[in-house]
């Protein structure tokens, strides 16, 4: 096998100026699932993928879902071989924020960093997962790769079951590699094991028909901006994170040995984590708990508040409604189901006339983190990047990665090729040549790797 590797810098360096102008090509479609006007930009990013896909040799079709569509690709060498599933998303948030320094969906490309939304956030890494397919396809690598390309990953996977149930026949796949998280650090790869899962609701209260003056109605009226936060801070303790809903940690599983030691092994730092995030204070700086809290415990989070006045100056308005949109991230032994219901019966308590509405949910996931395919991966980042990766969980979500270890019945791994700086969701996101060469590079040696375990 030493000269399947023989021209892979060459090929890595060769095909950079395409790389670049295929995920510009990508980057350059809004494929916002969130928003219902992008809609023709789902269909075309699809058109698009494929295209990308048919041009490094894959056949590929667009799979129509309830939802938005998937796109399959298929790198096919003898079907005695093993297959392996490659999943990544195509659909991105969208990219409202006004600290953009240049067009979102303009990627620049600036000494080997890629600007522009879902650059990191998938499209980057799941294009570098292609051109190492391409490569190990071209030089006989004995392995099938299938590549799953979903649109709606970022709004919670809403279609992808259905579609896996009517495809199963046609993904069989001896593993599965995704490729949608993130290292400790650069130069700190990590390969997650686990998942937090998530379950969103919103809270809406309302007083009255409109808005109205509040040296009219300012005494008398109920405020539900003020009571909306109240009930919120009943729910949280805003210096510790800590949620004071009654049984909410009840099913959480202790952290092991194991798991505590693999993450104190990390190399996490805090500093360098507030720098990647641009935070300016954290509710603690020891590292060890902000890993467990990021990783293994779960959370009460408010992503906004609307209701009332929010133009310049101070208008003196009661407002007529407020909304509070919330989502609690879930850990390993926790039910979507039973935290809804917790928050049903908490806000039921404490503020009667809200009305609760769930939002999408995702259970968590943990898989091995060891075995034949943490060993591959293993191997395949020392090659790629010159070093092993920490085995840690991740703190987001990612709805397939469940719904493929049920139908698909494998092993799946998780080598990401994000940086915590490359902002995912964040204004200004980026990739770089560094990951995507070091990536290609590693894809490879796993795909090599994982032709051979049976
Ligand atoms: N790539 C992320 C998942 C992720 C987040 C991995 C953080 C590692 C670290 C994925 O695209 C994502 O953003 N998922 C959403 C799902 C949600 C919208 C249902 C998430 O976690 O918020
Ligand atoms: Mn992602
Ligand atoms: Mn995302």
């Amino acid at each position: 096998m030493a000269d399947t590797f023989a021209d892979l810098d060459r090929y890595v360096n060769d095909n950079r100026a395409r790389f670049e102008a295929d995920l510009k090509q990508l980057v350059e479609i809004p494929t916002v699932s969130m928003d219902p006007d992008h809609k023709p930009d789902i269909r075309r990013g699809a058109d698009a993928a494929a295209s990308v896909l048919r041009a490094c040799g894959a056949d590929a079709r667009v799979v129509q879902t309830a939802g938005n569509p998937v796109v399959i690709g298929e790198l096919k060498t003898d079907p005695r071989h093993p297959w392996l599933t490659v999943y990544n998303h195509m659909d991105v948030q969208p990219a409202d924020e006004p600290e953009w320094k240049s067009e979102p969906f303009k990627m620049q490309i600036r000494d080997g960093k890629y600007v522009g939304r879902g650059s990191t956030d998938d499209k980057g890494p799941g294009l570098t997962a292609l051109y190492a397919a391409r490569y190990a396809h071209q030089h006989g690598v004995p392995l099938n790769i299938r590549f799953l390309w979903e649109l709606e990953e970022e709004i919670g996977s809403p279609s992808f079951e259905g579609m896996v149930k009517s495809e199963l026949a046609k993904l069989k796949s001896n593993s599965v590699l995704v490729s949608d998280t993130i290292w400790i650090a650069k130069g700190r790869p990590a390969v997650p094991y686990g998942l937090r899962g998530v379950q969103g609701v919103t809270i809406r209260l309302t007083t009255g028909a409109k808005n109205t003056h509040s040296g009219l109605t300012g005494g008398p009226a109920r405020n539900p901006v003020a009571e909306i936060a109240g009930l919120v801070a009943r729910m949280l303790d805003t210096k510790t994170g800590k949620v004071k809903i009654p049984g909410f940690y009840e099913d959480v599983r202790p952290l092991g040995k194991k798991e505590r030691d693999s993450f104190a092994a990390a190399g996490f730092n805090t500093a360098r984590y507030k720098a990647a995030h641009e935070l300016t204070s954290l509710r603690f700086d020891d590292p060890i708990e902000i890993m467990k809290r990021i990783w293994a415990l779960p959370t009460l989070e408010v992503h906004g508040i609307s209701g009332g006045y929010h133009g310049p100056g101070v208008k003196t308005v009661v407002p007529a409604w407020a909304e509070a949109k919330i989502s609690c991230r879930l850990v390993p032994d926790m039910k979507a189901a039973k935290v809804l219901q917790l928050i049903r019966a908490f806000t039921r308590k404490h503020l009667p006339d809200a009305k609760v509405t769930a939002e999408h949910h995702l259970d968590w996931f943990l898989g091995e983190i060891s075995g034949p395919h943490a060993a591959a991966a293993t191997t395949a980042l020392r090659f790629g990047f010159g070093r092993a990766p920490a085995f840690t969980r991740e703190g987001g979500s990612i709805g397939a990665v469940v719904t493929m270890v049920r139908y698909l019945k494998c092993p799946l791994v998780m080598i990401g090729l994000s940086l915590p700086e490359h902002g995912y969701h964040a204004p200004n996101e980026n990739y770089d040549w560094g990951q995507a060469s070091g990536g290609m590079k590693t894809f490879v040696k796993y795909f090599s790797e994982v032709s051979k375990i049976a």
